[in-house]
């Protein structure tokens, strides 16, 4: 029995409905010695930004229990060198490369998404709201819906790509936040990114990290991502990529189950590059023992098994 694990998403063929994530994959470059990207269904590049950034002081990355803490504080290249360098390797890639970018005000999120509209290897782009508007507030984006809003409508105004807009966990009530996006014209939502949290070395009493204060990944962080894809998947009808903490087969499918349409792996291929192979062969054995023949018999089914089950008791 074959069975159909394919996705299309906003006019992107996903072969397999696993993305590497944004940062946790480089450029898309590095890894293809070690993985030939035959795991993945599409790959995210690092955030990129106008002009080049070097980041936080280390040290950057603290462990923890069941997960990361990471504050790179954006380094990146900038939009000229990936165009140059990193671009021009994606033409011998069959997958399709989806670019993760930034800006520091709505004119620069602008600006970034005209200047990768006119290239051709690129599929789409997701936009980081994480990040602060250096240019008035000082507020992250998406923290606001009315930000959240005008960035998406600004990048939507600047290109023809599938937009997806990728939510930051660090809110009250992610609901709002997802509604704005898609009312701004985002055509896919993807979420989590990290959880803010810190480290203190009690020995020197000063903060672990660098930037002082990081973002979290990995297990830790998976129910907590779990639950704003059951939130938004509940409030919008565009598709949405669930992210946080996926490490093994049955954590992806609890994210179908919740309402994505695909999911994001990051932390986990640090400590093992080859799990996107494991979870897709996890989700092709799940299905098949379902006695199920696509992938889309899973999606958002949490949500109609509850709605069944609360008939049930009130019948
Ligand atoms: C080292 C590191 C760098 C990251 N850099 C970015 C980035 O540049 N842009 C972005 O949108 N998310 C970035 N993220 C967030 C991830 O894409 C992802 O949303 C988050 O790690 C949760 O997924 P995970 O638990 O599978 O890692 C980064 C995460 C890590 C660990």
């Amino acid at each position: 029995m074959t069975v159909e694990i394919s996705v299309d998403l906003a006019n992107i063929h996903l072969s397999v409905p696993i993305i590497a994530a944004s940062g946790t994959y480089g450029y898309g470059d590095e890894y293809q010695p070690l993985l030939g990207h035959q795991a993945w269904g599409a790959i995210i590049t690092k955030a990129v930004s106008l002009k080049p950034l070097i980041g936080n002081p280390p040290p950057r990355i603290w462990e923890t229990p069941c997960g990361l803490l990471n504050s790179i504080g954006l380094q990146n290249i900038g939009i000229e060198r990936f165009i140059k360098e990193k671009c021009p390797i994606y033409k011998s890639l069959n997958i399709p490369v989806i670019v993760n970018f930034f800006g520091f005000s709505i004119e620069e999120y602008g600006e970034m998404a005209k200047l990768l509209d006119s290239i051709e290897v690129i599929k789409a782009v997701e936009v980081n709201i994480s990040c602060p508007n250096k240019k008035e507030t000082g507020m992250i984006f998406g923290h606001d819906p009315k930000l959240t809003f005008q960035v998406t409508a600004a990048v939507k105004e600047n290109t023809n790509l599938p937009v997806i807009v990728k939510l930051t966990p660090n809110v009250t009530d992610i609901k709002n936040i997802a509604i704005a996006a898609k009312d701004g014209g985002a055509d896919i939502l993807s979420l989590v990114n990290t959880v803010s949290g810190m480290a203190i070395d009690i020995e020197s009493g000063l903060p672990r990290l660098g930037g002082i204060t990081g973002g979290l990944s990995g297990p830790a962080i998976k129910p907590i991502a779990l639950k704003m894809v059951w939130d938004v998947a509940e409030v919008v009808d565009i598709p949405i990529i669930g992210i946080g903490g996926i490490k093994e087969g049955p954590d992806a499918i609890e994210f179908f189950m919740a309402g994505a349409s695909a999911v994001q792996i990051g932390t986990a291929i640090f400590s093992d590059p080859t799990s996107p192979l494991k979870i897709k062969d996890y989700i092709v054995e799940f299905l098949k023992r379902k006695k199920m023949k696509s992938i889309n018999e899973i999606i958002g089914i949490t949500h109609q098994k509850l709605k069944e089950k609360m008939e049930r008791i009130n019948r």
